[in-house]
């Protein structure tokens, strides 16, 4: 959506905030024994204290109030009986709606005692996250974000999966324009003052080929190799972009 009025602003702010809220509440809780559905718990409880709505469950009937990712689960990971385990690089993505706005942010933490490498992935994905939103400024091409994003990506050796790109949001949980996390070529979108959109690199260590699992939803790397993605909301202002989702 493009932010029209204060009360658009304000609307935006108050659901990015509690997305913002309700994912760090949800990473301070991730132990390992634990199910990915007592994590989805926790998080589904924040979000309705603050009368939010699940955005997946709403726009698409997912099976979860939030997606919760591990290791070779790149995306939309239902949460479920899968145990937390040591080691394991646990992906969260909140999105959610109130009063008619909508919002999304993820993270990823790794479980102690942590590979390097993971760590490693981690702060690459983080920094490209960074460099995106550096890039996002009125007036520029939609594509010097998804150049920003490849840039850190290729120099940390890691792979993007082109399939996951960012998204315009506030309306609805999935809007126009998308946002490449690659340099794409013929996109002439321009980045306007007032727009919300989503920038969410996700980095893989393998190939960055995914596939969709037999239960529908969740995208898994087809070599298994682990992968990390961070989420910001973000609208764009005259200067430096307002993190919704940053707490
Ligand atoms: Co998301
Ligand atoms: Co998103």
């Amino acid at each position: 959506m493009t932010i029209e009025n204060e009360t658009d602003l304000q609307g935006i702010l108050r659901i990015g905030q509690i997305c913002g809220a309700a994912l760090q509440h949800m990473l301070a809780h991730v132990q390992p024994g634990m199910t990915t559905a007592a994590l989805d718990a926790i998080g589904a409880a924040f979000l309705k204290e603050q009368g939010a709505r699940s955005a997946p469950i709403l726009a698409y009937r997912f099976p979860g109030w939030t997606c919760i990712s591990i290791n070779e689960e790149a995306a939309h990971g239902i949460p479920g009986e899968r145990v937390i385990r040591p080691g394991d690089v646990v992906n969260v993505d909140v999105s959610a709606e109130l009063e008619g706005y909508w919002a999304d942010t993820a993270a990823t933490v790794i479980v102690p005692p942590a590979d390097p490498e993971d760590e490693r992935l981690c702060a690459f994905t983080r920094r490209a996250l960074e460099k995106g939103i550096d890039a996002a400024r009125a007036g520029r091409p939609m594509n010097a974000i998804g150049r920003a994003v490849e840039n850190v990506a290729r120099r940390g050796g890691y792979r993007i999966i082109p399939e996951l790109p960012g998204h315009g949001v506030g309306r609805h949980i999935h809007e126009k324009p998308s946002v490449y996390n690659f340099y794409h070529k013929r996109d002439r979108t321009r980045i306007e003052e007032g727009m919300v959109f989503t920038i969410e690199p996700f980095l893989s260590r393998g190939s960055g080929r995914i596939v969709t699992e037999s239960d529908g939803w969740t995208l898994t790397t087809v070599d298994r190799s682990i992968c990390a993605q961070y989420e910001h909301t973000i609208v764009i202002s005259g200067g430096k972009p307002i993190l919704a989702t940053a707490v």
